[in-house]
């Protein structure tokens, strides 16, 4: 015990006193564990001060496995001497086991470890070298805990991480350098926390391989233009302010719905775009339309979507709840259309006339006061008309991307006097 050096107890000390005290933890073997399989619970070591201790013996009937699940269980720390019994795990989940403390030791022997998870705990704060020996972890997830700040170098040792998990936390700001180094990593999720801002080189050295990056549910008020080169997803919803949003990058999917967003410039390309309830957007600007493919903007206060006119590739486009929207027929630029949602009112009227030049259209929505009017090509006179088993799963396969909503009721066309009742379907 006495061989404990100082920052492994100041990891307890800041936890328990909040300050670097000299006190160690107590160690308790674990000399049997009830466990099923892989998967064990019941352990009872709720005391800050103490710490669990696997044993060779309580270890041996988990050697088979790569994978140990520590389940319904108290934990105040992560048990001691789990990788130095069972080297050849490349898993550990420790899920709803209260776990606040992890001590550097812990991870001794994890030459195998690759995905950690350690979501629904109570982890508050670490201290900066808490992972330094789980060097080969791939997937880390921390969601669901109670972090506030995450040391500057918590996350370096782990030159191999493509994943991590920091959703459901309590993280308000993010230092710059928190990724530094970490050349593998590819997605990054931080919903659900307090930030205001990201410091724009936060991905500096992930920036042409990011794939995922979601911020969903914070308070970001800006995001910087230059932080993502080329990403697969990018996701910022729920950010109440964030006004502006101008973005350089080339982004296959940007989630950027009920935000407040004011002003959105996309310059880069970008393939599926979500912009909807945003009420207050009154300006849109795509410089490369031409790969837009989906395109949602329901409930926003856009004008004008000139660029229409050039997005030809364009599959999906919903359009509901845009009052003022003038320029609907420039989508008839857009042959490829398979689903087109809009409202009605007298001024889409002479949109009407577009409808039949869209030739690929096979789901056509329109609200108007009195409900929504949902159209479906007639793709398969068999399927749709004379079958008479059609159900809602067939539709959900034949519609693909389009979720209906909950009261949408599906009337066939039917010859008159056809006993059948219309066909109710949704999410
Ligand atoms: C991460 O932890 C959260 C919270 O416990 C859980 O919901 C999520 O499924 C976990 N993710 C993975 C990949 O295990
Ligand atoms: C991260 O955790 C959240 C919820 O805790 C979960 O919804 C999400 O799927 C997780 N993502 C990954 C990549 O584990
Ligand atoms: C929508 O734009 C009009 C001006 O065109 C403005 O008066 C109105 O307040 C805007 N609505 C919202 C919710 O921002
Ligand atoms: C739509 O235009 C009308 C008349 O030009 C205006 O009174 C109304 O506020 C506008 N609605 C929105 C949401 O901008
Ligand atoms: C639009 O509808 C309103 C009310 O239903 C009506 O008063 C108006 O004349 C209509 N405008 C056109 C251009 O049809």
């Amino acid at each position: 015990m006495l061989s404990l050096n100082c920052p492994n107890y100041l990891l307890i000390v800041v936890f328990v006193f909040g300050a670097c005290e000299s006190r160690q933890l107590e160690e308790v073997a674990v000399k049997s564990l009830d466990c099923r399989q892989n998967i064990c619970l019941g352990l009872d070591f709720p005391d800050t001060l103490e710490v669990a201790r696997f044993t060779k013996e309580a270890s041996k009937r988990l050697e088979v496995h790569d994978s140990l699940i520590l389940h319904s269980s108290h934990l105040a720390n992560l048990p001691r001497n789990v990788f130095r019994n069972l080297p050849q795990l490349v898993e550990l989940d420790v899920l709803e086991c209260k776990v606040q403390g992890i001590e550097r030791r812990c991870f001794e022997g994890s030459r195998n470890l690759r995905r950690l998870n350690l979501g629904g705990n109570l982890i508050k704060g670490l201290e900066d070298n808490a992972f330094e020996l789980a060097t080969e972890l791939e997937e880390l997830n921390l969601s669901d805990n109670q972090m506030e700040d995450l040391p500057t170098r918590l996350f370096l040792p782990l030159k191999k991480l493509q994943k991590i998990n920091l959703s459901s936390n309590n993280i308000k700001t993010i230092s710059p350098v928190i990724f530094s180094q970490l050349m593998s990593l590819k997605f990054v999720n931080l919903d659900g926390n307090r930030l205001r801002e990201l410091p724009s080189d936060l991905f500096r050295d992930q920036r042409k391989h990011l794939t995922e990056f979601s911020a969903k549910s914070n308070h970001l008020e800006r995001f910087a233009s230059n932080m993502i080169v080329s990403i697969q997803k990018l996701s910022l919803s729920g950010n109440f302010g964030l006004r502006r949003l101008q973005l350089s990058a080339d982004i296959d999917q940007l989630h950027a719905t009920n935000c407040g967003l004011e002003s959105v410039a996309l310059r880069g390309r970008a393939i599926s775009v979500q912009l909807e309830d945003n009420p207050s957007l009154k300006e849109l600007r795509v410089s490369q339309p031409e790969h837009l493919e989906q395109l949602y903007l329901a409930n926003t206060n856009l004008t004008r979507l000139d660029f229409l006119s050039r997005s030809k590739n364009l599959v999906d486009l919903d359009v509901t709840g845009i009052e003022n929207l003038s320029d609907l027929p420039q989508i008839t630029a857009s042959r490829e259309l398979e689903r087109l949602s809009f409202t009605y009112d007298n001024k889409t009227l002479e949109s009407m006339d577009m409808l039949p030049e869209l030739k690929n259209l096979n789901y056509l929505e329109i609200s108007h006061d009195k409900g929504k009017e949902v159209f479906i090509k007639d793709l398969d006179a068999d399927f749709f008309v004379d079958h008479a088993e059609v159900n809602c799963g067939q539709l959900a396969e034949l519609l693909e991307f389009v979720d209906l909503p909950r009261d949408t009721t599906i009337v066939e066309d039917r010859v008159v006097g056809d006993p059948r009742k219309p066909l109710r379907c949704g999410v």
